[in-house]
């Protein structure tokens, strides 16, 4: 009897503590949460010096703004919790509470913090002190005390060697962290275990400046005795095939591995485990992996409790080589890391027309499957990946050109085996299997979504389905694409950081994730590669070499998603970073302009824009690229003075904006006629010339007029490419053609966004017409089914449909302005953004004439509702709005 009325004495108390507890929350109307440093939860790699602390307030009173914080960090939470010891101890006044900059005593390398920050609002109540949060300081440089190993001699096999080092701890650990990279990808284990759920670790950067690190508290991996750490190499974008013609080795021909654990025992003695000659290593069974052919995987192969103690065989295994470091900069890990994600069970196995076995997923996604299999060793199978089957029904992957996308597993023996690939990804929605042992299951793969770990932070539904499957593409066309850098495409030979895409898609990417810790990332490499006079390389990482010239749209990445992510975070320190390259970008221009006017040079255009194939009646959409050029060149410009004003640069200021009216009379001078009428009639002429200002004030409205008239010419049809379809709709809101803009956006023949959808896109193409509507396809050598860069629509239905804005003057949300434009026959629409604030929610219904309207405004914001027929300005809380319409 005794224990069981303990353990039931025992839940009554933790019964009445959590009741106790959510008592007191309740109580509470003013508390903290969701604490971020450097826009990431609890980071244990932070590169900079001076961190920045966010967090959000949640407040059961409307109105609130918070009034003063006061910010606790020290080296414990006991300390913390106590405000002792403190490194730094903040207190101000004011509405602060994203990206407060730490200003204590200079932070130590490796060493972990824990912080906690307790609020007051405008109405006099004060929270409690938030649950610590922690950060842990990057490894500096001299600090890395391991070296660097690989394989002895040349490493010219495509196998995958293993590393393997047994060691045994005599006392009882306190803490262990590994840091971690590699040259080429690292797979790494303790006792057997992944050390982390990370994929494609250290990422992808311009690797010959800087490599990222990891870090990973092993604590609890670890035990007393006997431990064993094996990680696996493979030669991912750092050795492999990455760029066109061929290409291996691009940073180097030798992949390498360094990895420091550091172990700290509980007698507060410390020992380090390092990479050093000490080392073995080994073949294992990945016979071959790359990033665009797949992996070779011989279970044969296998070594079974290589990884884990008691492995006597090493005594055969060849002792590694160490290799020099190298010019390239060890950094800590900065975005988010590539994880798992959804899970797709197969919809059918079935035969195609041409007797293939094909499995369908249901879904155009990238990530690999998981197959189980059970046959006689040394039985093949191999899984090749394609996006799309032929009108007939056949297995289709011409347009992955030279990619092999095939992964292939041979079994060691007759037991079920789970098999996945370790150091490929493919974009793909069915695969082929060949030489699969047996009756092939739906059981037996599952298709898994792998990309970069950003939380969602956007929802958007409306009333129309079609356009509900839209945004769902969007949001597969970003997952598909972030895999930690933003690529064109997932499948063919390409899967490459192509700026222009980048810069078309980058608002949107913000509404529906949180952006900001992976763009902060790549935009280190934007400036890393751009060259020194200034020119901004096609691709980041630029693994295609030199540029002698820089497109309009393309280069021009460097100034609009650093300003882009400053309105959408509030990140003042990405201008303060990238403000020295976006001003070498305008200088680039400047330098090679004439009288003002940037004519010169190779431009991709307005990539992919309409153009029938009987074309005599002139009716392709083909924009002057120079005439594009300048409008970039003006865009730019305009950023770098926004930027300037809010660093203070006020010489700056003055000078881009004399360089700014000189760059659009020269535009007007060149492209225009005295009436308004662009030397080229094309959406894209007028979207962009409009979009960026670039005409008299009076000839903006008629211009409006021309473009409205363009469209209607189309029968409603859009005709631009990645240049101008961001802003097409945008311009046609601003300038009171919302109509026409729903006109487009509901368009479903072709050219239109609908178009795919109705023909089942699950993602957005690279093409208006991908799939032609006979059932044909686009030319195999540029035809991706998963392609961002048109899903930029995006950010036009979070702005206008559902109305959600971020106000320039007041980035990150801190103002908001609500204020939703129905049309296009939609009754209802609804989105929610989780800001660095806290949630924005704006939905609507319209009945009989009457808009109503539900808002959420979080705390420490304030809104700006505009009604069809009325505005208001309300402060935090939620609120319910009708408006005749
Ligand atoms: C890519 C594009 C890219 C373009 C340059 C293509 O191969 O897939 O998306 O922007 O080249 O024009």
């Amino acid at each position: 009897m005794r224990p069981c009325i303990k353990t039931l004495l025992q839940k009554c108390a933790v019964f009445g503590l959590l009741f106790a507890v959510n008592l007191t929350a309740l109580a509470q109307k003013l508390s903290v949460n969701d604490l971020k440093v450097e826009h990431l939860k609890n980071p244990l790699a932070i590169e900079t010096p001076k961190p920045r602390f966010s967090w959000k307030i949640i407040s059961t009173v409307k109105n609130t703004l918070q009034s003063s914080y006061e910010i606790r960090v020290g080296t414990s939470k006991a300390s913390v919790n106590a405000g002792k010891d403190l490194v730094w101890k903040g207190s101000t006044t004011g509405d602060q509470s994203v990206l407060i900059e730490y200003a204590g005593s200079e932070l130590q390398s490796k060493k972990r913090y824990y912080w906690q920050v307790r609020v007051k609002d405008n109405h006099g109540n004060t929270s409690a002190w938030s649950e610590p949060g922690l950060f842990q300081m990057g490894i500096a440089p001299t600090d890395w005390t391991a070296k660097w190993i690989t394989v002895a001699g040349k490493d010219s096999s495509a196998r995958s060697p293993l590393f393997r080092k047994e060691f045994s701890l005599q006392k009882k650990v306190k803490s262990a962290i590994a840091y971690i990279t590699a040259k080429g990808l690292y797979e790494a284990n303790i006792n057997g275990q992944r050390v982390s759920d990370t994929y494609f670790a250290p990422g992808w950067t311009s690797y010959k400046d800087h490599l990222q690190y990891q870090v990973y508290d092993i604590t609890a991996a670890l035990k007393s005795g006997a431990n064993v750490l094996g990680v696996s190499l493979g030669n991912g974008w750092y050795k492999g095939r990455i760029g066109f013609g061929n290409q291996h080795n691009f940073y180097g021909d030798t992949r390498g591995l360094l990895m420091q654990v550091e172990v700290e025992y509980t007698d507060g003695t410390k020992e380090s485990i390092n990479t050093d000659e000490s080392w073995k290593y080994t073949y294992g069974p990945i016979m071959a992996s790359d990033i665009y052919d797949g992996e070779i995987y011989d279970a044969r192969m296998e070594i079974a409790g290589w990884n884990n103690t008691g492995f006597k065989e090493d005594a055969a295994w060849t002792a590694v080589g160490t290799m020099e470091k190298g010019t390239e900069k060890l950094v800590a890990m900065s975005g988010p890391p590539v994880r798992k994600h959804e899970q797709f069970k197969a919809l059918k196995v079935f035969k195609t027309p041409a007797g293939e076995t094909v499995v369908d997923f249901g879904q155009n996604l990238v990530g690999w499957v998981m197959l189980k299999a059970k046959g006689t060793a040394g039985t093949k199978i191999t899984l090749s990946h394609a996006e799309v089957l032929t009108k007939e029904g056949n297995f289709y992957t011409v347009n992955l050109r030279s990619a092999k996308a095939q992964d292939t597993y041979i079994l060691k023996e007759n037991t079920e085996q789970v098999f996945e690939p370790h150091f490929t990804f493919q974009g793909f929605r069915y695969v082929k299997v060949e030489g699969y042992p047996g009756e092939l299951k739906t059981e037996d793969l599952t298709a898994v979504a792998v990309y970069s770990d950003m939380e969602t932070t956007g929802k958007f539904s409306t009333s129309n389905a079609m356009l509900n499957q839209l945004q769902h593409n969007i949001q597969w066309g970003q997952k598909g694409n972030f895999v930690d850098v933003p690529t064109d495409c997932p499948q063919r030979d390409e899967r490459l950081g192509w700026t222009g895409d980048a810069q078309a898609f980058a608002n949107t990417a913000a509404y529906n994730m949180d952006v900001a810790g992976f763009f902060t990332k790549w935009l280190k490499d934007v400036k890393t590669d751009q060259q020194p006079n200034g020119l901004i390389p096609h691709v980041i990482p630029n693994v295609l070499g030199p540029n002698d010239g820089a497109s309009a749209g393309w280069a021009d990445v460097s100034t609009i998603i650093p300003w882009d992510m400053y309105v959408a975070y509030g990140d003042r320190r990405i201008l303060e970073t990238q403000y020295e390259s976006m001003q070498k970008w305008v200088g680039y221009i400047s330098s090679v302009a004439k009288n003002n006017l940037w004519n010169s040079g190779f431009h991709f255009g307005d990539w992919l824009f309409y153009r029938p194939n009987d074309d005599n009646d002139g009716r392709a959409a083909v924009t002057d690229k120079y005439l594009i050029a300048q409008t970039f060149y003006a865009h730019s410009t305009q950023l770098l003075i926004n930027a300037a004003k809010v660093l203070g640069k006020q010489d700056d200021v003055a000078k881009y904006t004399a360089l700014l009216a000189e760059i659009k009379a020269a535009f007007v001078k060149e492209y225009m006629t005295p009436t308004g009428r662009l030397v080229s009639g094309t959406q894209t002429a007028y979207v962009l010339a409009l979009h960026f200002d670039m005409l008299p004030e009076e000839l903006r409205a008629p211009c409006a007029e021309r473009l409205v008239a363009n469209v209607r010419d189309y029968g409603n049809h859009l005709t631009t490419g990645f240049l101008g379809t961001p802003y097409l709709c945008h311009v046609l809101t601003r300038f009171g053609h919302n109509n026409v803009a729903y006109d487009l956006l509901m368009q479903e023949s072709y050219p239109s966004w609908l178009y795919p959808v109705k023909m089942g896109a699950t993602t957005i193409w690279e093409r208006w017409d991908g799939i032609k509507p006979d059932g044909s396809f686009q030319t195999p050598d540029m035809n991706s089914y998963n392609h961002y860069a048109y899903g930029a629509i995006g950010d036009w239905m979070y702005r206008t449909i559902a109305g959600i804005n971020s106000v320039a003057d007041q980035p990150g949300y801190k103002s908001i302005v609500i204020a939703p434009k129905p049309g296009g026959k939609i009754t209802n629409a609804s989105a929610e953004l989780e800001t660095v604030y806290g949630t924005v929610k704006s939905a609507w219904t319209l009945e009989n004439g009457l808009l109503k309207l539900d808002v959420t405004v979080p705390a420490n914001t304030k809104a700006k509702i505009v009604l069809p027929d009325t505005t208001k300005e309300i402060g935090s809380g939620s609120y319910h709005f009708e408006s005749k319409i």
